[in-house]
């Protein structure tokens, strides 16, 4: 009988929802309207509803988070800790120059998974680097909504292993 009171504890706590964050960082406010030859006319509040869609089918709940200003993303990163099992960012232009954002993310030691529209990799010099690519648990790049997607389920897989 004992055993099985254990049991019960332990099957309540796992029943815990799992809480990961979606951050996008600077000008992804205006996706759908701008440079739609490389972003698609897909609007941030379509991305966000397939997230949700997905989290649900994943059995994880989601908050969103977006800012233009590079001191918010790094405090939201820090109100994550003890909230957030791992986050999700599209760091947008942030993600080529930003050491404080970086060391957040060092700092907090949430695993976060960094996600891009299109891939960077094939696109200006500038935007080969990340400056947050080596703190990030791996970098999902080019496919669209997609790589949020993918984003996800890869934190997913991160947080129940
Ligand atoms: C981006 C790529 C960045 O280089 C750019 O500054 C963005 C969007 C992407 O999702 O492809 O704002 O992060």
């Amino acid at each position: 009988m004992i055993g099985g009171a254990v049991k019960q504890v332990t099957s309540k706590r796992e029943r815990k929802v799992k809480k990961i964050l979606v951050m996008h960082g600077p000008n992804l406010n205006l996706l759908g309207r701008r440079e739609t030859d490389i972003y698609g006319k897909v609007t941030l509040d379509d991305i966000n509803h397939k997230i949700s869609a997905l989290a649900g089918e994943l059995g994880v709940s989601v908050d969103f988070f977006q800012s233009n200003a590079e001191g918010e993303l790094v405090s939201k990163m820090q109100e994550a800790i003890d909230t957030y099992a791992a986050v999700v960012i599209n760091p947008g232009a942030y993600t080529h120059t930003s050491i404080a954002l970086r060391d957040a993310i060092a700092g907090v030691n949430i695993p976060t998974v960094e996600v891009h529209l299109s891939n960077i990799h094939k696109r200006e010099e500038f935007r080969k680097t990340s400056l947050l690519a080596e703190v990030a648990a791996g970098q999902i790049t080019g496919f669209k909504v997609d790589s949020y997607l993918l984003g996800l389920r890869a934190a997913v897989g991160i947080i129940s292993s």
